[in-house]
């Protein structure tokens, strides 16, 4: 059911973790199944993604596909991380199942999420970027409840 690349991303994920005071952290979730991701970026001052982590409340599926997105945008500029889509991943994978594709949204809109609010600290517009609608701030949770 699954290549063995995603077996073999899902068993050994790399870059899980988090970059401390990264410059730009995206959280969404998936509509569909409830699942959580989170991506880290660390960008430099000629915007080139140095670093990239992220954690995941996840299936495999979403584990292997960001494990892989992370690899993929390591060492990219922004406008060559934008192009970093779901179907790129998953043809890095040498596909997915046709249900578990959703899972595979996670990574690229987490990677959006992230980059939006690199752009939103730095003041800056990126082409081709437009406000994540999954995104989770979790310090709006916490005015919903005043
Ligand atoms: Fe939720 Fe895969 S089932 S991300």
């Amino acid at each position: 059911m699954y290549s063995e690349k995603v077996m073999d991303h899902f068993q050994n994920p790399r870059n899980v973790g988090e970059i401390e005071n990264a410059s730009g952290v995206g959280t969404v979730g998936n509509a569909k199944c409830g699942d959580i991701m989170r991506i880290y970026l660390d960008i430099d001052d000629n915007q080139i993604i140095q670093d990239c982590k992220f954690k995941t409340f996840g299936c495999g599926a979403a584990v292997a596909t960001s494990s892989m997105a992370t690899e993929l945008v390591k060492g990219k500029t922004i406008e060559e991380a934008l192009k970093v889509t779901n179907k790129a991943v998953m043809e890095a994978l040498d596909g997915l199942p046709p249900v578990k594709v959703h899972c595979s949204l996670l990574a690229e809109e987490a990677i959006h999420a992230a980059l939006w609010d690199y752009a939103e600290k730095h003041g800056i517009k990126i082409e081709g970027l437009s406000k994540p609608k999954s995104d989770i701030h979790e310090d709006e949770e916490d005015e919903e409840e005043y």
